[in-house]
């Protein structure tokens, strides 16, 4: 990757997209990035190209106050793609986040909403323009740029 170009993996987990920084909540040494719930540190304003998100949407607490850091941080027409279990999927899913992060590996501090909740909205005003929208099985891919 170019020097210049800097692409994230916000809430990159244990399985991080190749070519990207990882970020995530936890302070693993692994990590680029550490958000701490109010700043991701190390980072800095308008610098961003992309901010990538598998996954991770559901297990945002606060959406506005989230898009709006990575608006921060985004450089100007930077963009976010967004990799999220699509709707009529999602109550399956809050199924499996109950096994997985509450008896299989517990880990409390992960929260995920227990409804579908329609984060397309809370972008456009936070300053997002989606660019492009597909389906991919049961995932939605949405990528959308700083407006
Ligand atoms: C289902 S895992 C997805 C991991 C990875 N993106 C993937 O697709 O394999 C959800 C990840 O989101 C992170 N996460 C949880 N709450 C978060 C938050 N509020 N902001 C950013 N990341 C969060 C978790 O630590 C975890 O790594």
């Amino acid at each position: 990757m170019p020097k210049n170009i800097l692409k994230i993996d916000f809430g990159s987990g244990y399985n991080p997209k190749r070519g990207y920084k990882t970020c995530d909540i936890t302070y693993a040494p692994f990590l680029d990035f550490v958000y701490d719930g109010k700043q991701i540190i190390g980072c800095k304003k308008n610098k961003v190209d992309e901010f990538y998100l598998r996954n991770v949407v559901h297990h945002i607490p606060n959406l506005k106050e989230t898009f709006m850091l990575l608006h921060h941080y985004l450089k100007k027409n930077g963009t976010i793609k967004i990799v999220e279990v699509r709707k009529e999927h999602y109550p399956q899913n809050v199924i499996l986040d109950i096994i997985w992060y509450r008896y299989v590996i517990p880990r409390y501090e992960i929260w995920f909403s227990t409804h579908y909740r329609n984060y397309f909205e809370t972008l456009k005003e936070t300053g997002f323009t989606l660019k492009n929208h597909y389906f991919k099985e049961e995932k939605e891919v949405t990528i959308w740029k700083k407006s």
